[in-house]
């Protein structure tokens, strides 16, 4: 089995994914339908039926990834608006929200869901989360600093990139993903807490 197959998808799925991403009216034509296709792939290269059922994380199981990518989506382009407004910086939407929206793609592939219990696919421990992301989203033509920057978004990767779109996928991924640890998190630390621990 491949770890993934890239998928155009018929248009109803297009069609769900288009209605469910946040952000895709800010970026050109063809990025919006790279976009889309890679999370047609992602989808029907996971077991999930349902885009409702994507599992976002083993430690807040009742919170979905449908949910998280808006919430990331939403707070960094928040958060490049105030940047822009504040400092001047220039932004590339078509980098951006490709980066924002992207950035956990390959989630579906890494667990398995059974009931409520979110567990752990195979890939999960063959090759690191964002890197799969990261080949996805090269197999589909994505700019590099797109495909770096999805392979080193996560929060145990090696490095962070040292570029604008980097920065603010890290504010907007970690406080969505605290936020959910403060209020779903059963107890589990949120990152912003783990200084030094
Ligand atoms: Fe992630
Ligand atoms: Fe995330």
């Amino acid at each position: 089995m491949p770890i993934y197959k890239l998928e155009h998808g018929d248009p109803d799925r297009r069609e769900a994914v288009a209605q469910w991403l946040w952000g895709l009216d800010l970026v050109s034509a063809p990025v919006r339908e790279q976009i889309v296709t890679a999370w047609v792939t992602a989808w029907t290269s996971s077991p999930f039926i349902a885009l409702e059922e994507m599992p976002f994380s083993a430690l807040a199981p009742r919170y979905r990834l449908k949910a998280h990518v808006n919430d990331v989506t939403r707070t960094g382009i928040d958060l490049a608006r105030r940047a822009v407004e504040q400092w001047g910086d220039a932004i590339d939407y078509d980098v951006l929200v490709p980066v924002l929206a992207l950035h956990d793609v390959d989630k579906p592939l890494m667990f398995s869901l059974d009931g409520d219990a979110v567990g752990y696919a195979p890939l999960a421990r063959e090759i690191p989360h964002g890197v799969v992301g990261a080949m996805l989203i090269k197999d589909l033509d994505f700019p590099d600093k797109v495909v770096s920057t999805v392979a080193t978004h996560a929060s145990n990767a090696p490095f962070h990139g040292r570029n604008l779109e980097a920065f603010l996928l890290h504010y907007a991924d970690f406080f969505s993903a605290d936020h959910v640890l403060l209020h779903e998190g059963a107890g589990h630390t949120p990152f912003y807490q783990r200084h030094g621990r």
